[in-house]
């Protein structure tokens, strides 16, 4: 983890609400693994005193990229800064995904909105190509399908509205999928809470193995203020873990989704 003052090389609107913004980090790009977070201070005019949790999108040499929806007065400061301004930035930080081998599970990643953007690192590194399930609310909500079909993977959209894609929630045709093949998978989720639970819920039905990344509100990001606690199961009890450090990635079967309520 390192933190330090970063330029910014690229902030540019993606499509509706999502921006993708570069960075100059030479000392943090070749540490970060997939499904870990960069913590940004974005003290643009004061609006945004605390930092502000990003899953790192994708990475090259010297620079790595965030890709960030507009829902308040961080995100909207953010989306002011060009390039050239310079940013604080923690990273890489928190506990990422667990990377395929060669000849183990197909992963089967399952992305609502910006979750892509904490999945694509691991598309890019996985040995084995599986299937991308993306959904959004609408047309506008479905980013960075190209890409991962670049990768080589089989992409799938749905979208609430029917404007893109299956008509329905991403979980529709994930079920399909691991109806017609459950052995030999391993799901990998990131998005809104209420479809990591559902995800969770269709991990244990089926029984294939599925990590989770939590999606929870982060002060410190480093695992000292305890704002982002969320249940885990420890055989017949459960602890809180914090989800900056222990987290944001867990395996799905530990998860207590019945005490977090
Ligand atoms: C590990 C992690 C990775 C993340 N990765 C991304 C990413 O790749 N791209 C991206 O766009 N966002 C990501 N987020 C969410 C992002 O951190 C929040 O959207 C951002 O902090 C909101 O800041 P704001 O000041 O604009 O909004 P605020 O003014 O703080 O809040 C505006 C609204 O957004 C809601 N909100 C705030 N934080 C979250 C959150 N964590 N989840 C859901 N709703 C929230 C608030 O409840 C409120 O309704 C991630 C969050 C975490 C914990
Ligand atoms: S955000 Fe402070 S402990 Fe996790």
């Amino acid at each position: 983890m390192i933190q330090n003052t970063v330029r910014i090389l690229r902030n540019d609107r993606e499509a509706d609400l999502y921006y993708r913004l570069t960075l100059r980090a030479p000392r943090v790009a070749p540490l970060i693994q997939p499904g870990q977070f960069a913590h940004l201070r974005i003290g643009f005019l004061g609006e945004a005193l605390l930092r502000r949790p990003f899953s790192v999108f994708q990475v090259a040499d010297e620079t790595f990229s965030i890709l960030y929806k507009t829902v308040g007065k961080g995100t909207e400061a953010l989306a002011r800064m060009r390039p050239g301004d310079d940013l604080s930035v923690i990273a890489p930080l928190g506990h990422g995904f667990t990377v395929p081998q060669p000849g183990g599970e197909t992963p089967l990643l399952v992305a609502g909105s910006y979750g892509m953007a904490a999945l694509y690192l691991l598309a890019q590194r996985s040995p084995q190509k599986g299937v991308v399930f993306v959904g959004g609310r609408r047309s506008a909500d479905i980013l960075c399908v190209e890409e991962f079909r670049a990768l080589g993977w089989d992409v799938r959209v749905t979208t609430e509205d029917g404007s893109r894609g299956e008509h329905g929630l991403v979980t529709r045709p994930l079920i399909d999928e691991v109806r017609r093949q459950a052995g030999g998978r391993k799901l990998f989720a990131c998005g809104p809470t209420p479809m990591l639970e559902a995800v969770g819920r269709i991990a244990s039905e089926f029984g294939v193995p599925a990590e989770l990344s939590m999606d929870e509100p982060m002060c410190c990001g480093v695992g000292v203020c305890l704002a982002c606690v969320i249940p885990i199961r420890k055989g017949d009890r459960w602890e809180y873990q914090r989800t900056c450090t222990e987290g944001p990635v867990f395996d799905a079967r530990t998860i207590a989704w019945d005490v977090r309520g």
